[in-house]
């Protein structure tokens, strides 16, 4: 932070003016300053930059006064320093900025900021000029986001939609920043259940290596296959076998295993396809080798344990949490052991300075554990970063865990299918298949499934459990992907009555100002600013509610400006008399703001719905 800090002060001083990317990251490094000139003596000084609750107070505040003055007085200084004193003091020092219009002093000691509408200005016609909203800079980092991971042979249920769209959300902001981000699908592909079911196979498809066995209903299979494992104790023996084959990659027992592996493949392609999720899959079977080297490095260093048969691993703290298990009572491996080894190929081959691992916070400890663990062995170094990004549990609408009537798990392309049965409804109610072409009402209806779908999770605070509802999620007021997807549509249509191209409005900016003199255009036009430090804070701390909130923002500011102030005025045959080419930039940029957000959220616009 210091470095950055000083970075950005070296760059007011060559320019005069910020970096336009984050407004906060700037009021911070100006205040720094004042502060530092004002008062040389406090090594590290509290600067606290936010953004103002209240129009009244400015649109950013800075409220390091009071924390100042309290560290001030405890230095025991004879002249005592109230916070409104030491606010006047910073204010002394602070130097002309481009960003800001004027600094006040209120309350105790806050200094409100307020910014300069030519700044603004300058921000969204650099977005308008480039055809996109540019991303704020950050340090680019390879990282690998871990995400989906489905297991074969079992339904992928709600909880690995949560960490399929999740995942696919934070991915993309990653990439958007520039980072270089490697997605990959941990699948459940390896261990003991294997070895049962490819018994079963075997028994049941003797010449499965020359024809190609009915296994589409792999749940039915598992169960059958289950039922023999726990019954006969014969069957167990040749399951253990298989096993012990399958790790040594014996050719006919591979080809079992691949068949099966394949058929849950399929189900989940159509997953990934209908929601367009984009994911390289390098599941468990995928470390086998390095499982065997891990455990021969971990012994070597003298760091597994004798427990009850079983070899574990502490991590640095010896005692705290739960152990890995890194070798089973039978020799065989475990989840575990396929972390560790994931995370060493990660960290050492595939390079990545930051991992980050999507799954419900049951595992929260398993992650902590590895972590640990994994610095305990020196795979993970002190600059390396990882995150566990947990979420709840999704209910259904009686407040219980997600179930069908029957009480089985949901399959997810059922529930995708509801999606796309539920919105066509929807669209139908608001007669929309009255006037738009076939073509359109499916682009439409796709759109709004699979954006309500993954909006409504989204839109929660991750750690939360979340209550699954189509008729909520397709509401279209408030807060949901219905609403945003129709102002967009909205505000893309008013410079299509204008009948003017984007490619003419693009030209328009050498002449005409941004409009934002009205109070509702600059309004909206500081809601539009914050994105850089929306981005930003999710780089931070990977929880993706505040950008829908902000989307949420900006579809209300917008409103509010197009209630107020005329875009293009008609006549009252309904021709048009006057098209306000400033007001239409607005819009344009608000629509490339929201155009961004709806696309790391994975959220597809159509022209038309
Ligand atoms: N297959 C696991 C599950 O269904 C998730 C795997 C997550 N990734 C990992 N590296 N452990 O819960």
């Amino acid at each position: 932070v210091e470095m950055q800090r000083n970075k950005l002060d070296d760059r007011m001083e060559l320019f005069g003016t910020a970096d336009t990317s984050s407004i906060k990251d700037n009021l911070c490094a100006v205040f720094h300053k004042a502060i530092g000139a004002a008062y040389p003596d406090i090594v590290d000084p509290p600067v606290i930059v936010t953004t103002s609750s209240n129009p009244k107070f400015g649109d950013y505040q800075c409220n390091s006064a009071m924390p100042l003055a309290q560290q001030l007085s405890s230095f025991g200084k004879s002249t005592k320093q109230t916070p409104r004193d030491v606010a006047k003091e910073i204010m002394s020092k602070l130097k002309v900025f481009s960003v800001v219009e004027k600094y006040e002093i209120a309350g105790a000691g806050f200094i409100n900021v307020y910014l300069k509408r030519e700044f603004g200005q300058s921000v969204l016609r650099s977005w308008l000029w480039a055809g996109q909203v540019l991303p704020p800079y950050v340090k680019k980092k390879r990282v690998i986001v871990d995400f989906s991971s489905p297991n074969i042979a079992k339904e992928m249920h709600v909880g690995h939609l949560r960490s399929t769209i999740i995942g696919d959300s934070i991915a993309r902001l990653l990439e958007y920043l520039g980072h270089d981000v490697l997605r990959l699908n941990h699948v459940g592909d390896w261990g003991t259940q294997f070895g049962m079911l490819i018994a079963h196979l075997r028994d049941k498809f003797p010449n499965y290596l020359t024809h190609a066995p009915p296994i589409q209903d792999l749940q039915t299979f598992y169960k059958e296959s289950k039922t023999r494992f726990d019954e006969d104790k014969e069957f167990k023996k040749r399951a253990y076998e298989c096993v012990v084959k399958l790790q040594a990659f014996e050719p006919d027992i591979t080809k079992a295993w691949k068949m099966i592996c394949d058929v849950s493949r399929q189900e989940f392609e159509k997953v990934y396809a209908r929601l367009d999720i984009k994911l390289i899959e390098r599941g468990e079977s995928f470390y086998q080798r390095h499982m065997e080297s891990i455990v021969a490095e971990l012994e070597l260093k003298n760091m597994l344990e004798e427990d009850n048969g079983r070899k574990v691993m502490w991590g640095e703290k010896h005692g705290s949490g739960i152990p890995l298990t890194i070798v089973k009572s039978d020799g065989g491996f475990t989840y575990d052991t396929s972390d560790m080894a994931a995370i060493k190929h990660r960290v050492e081959q595939e390079r990545a300075d930051w991992l980050i691992y999507v799954t419900d916070a049951g595992q929260s400890l398993h992650f902590q554990m590895l972590e640990s663990c994994a610095k305990r062995a020196g795979i993970l170094k002190s600059f390396h970063r990882m995150d566990h990004v947990g979420f709840g549990v999704v209910l259904g609408e009686d407040k219980k865990k997600f179930k069908t009537r029957s009480g089985d798990t949901v399959k997810l392309s059922e529930l995708l299918d509801e999606g796309l049965k539920r919105a066509l409804q929807k669209l139908k109610e608001k007669e929309r298949d009255k006037v738009l072409s076939k073509d359109q009402l499916k682009a439409a209806q796709e759109s709004v499934a699979y954006g309500c779908i993954k909006y409504a999770d989204l839109l929660h605070n991750r750690n939360h459990e979340y209550v699954f509802s189509f008729d909520k999620m397709l509401e279209d007021k408030g807060n949901t992907a219905v609403y945003l997807l129709y102002a967009l549509t909205r505000i893309r249509s008013i410079a299509r009555t204008a009948n003017i191209t984007k490619d003419e409005l693009r030209q328009r900016l050498h002449e005409i100002p941004i409009s934002l003199e009205h109070e509702k255009e600059w309004k909206l036009a500081k809601v539009l600013l914050k994105f850089p430090d929306i981005i930003l804070g999710i780089n931070e701390d990977l929880y993706l509610h505040p950008l829908c909130e902000f989307c949420y923002e900006i579809s209300c500011a917008f409103m509010e400006f197009y209630d107020k102030c005329y875009c293009v005025e008609k006549n009252q045959s309904g021709e048009i008399v006057k098209v306000n080419i400033g007001r239409l930039l607005l819009a344009e940029a608000t629509a490339l703001v929201l155009e961004k957000c709806f696309s790391l959220l994975g959220l597809k616009p159509v022209a038309q719905m």
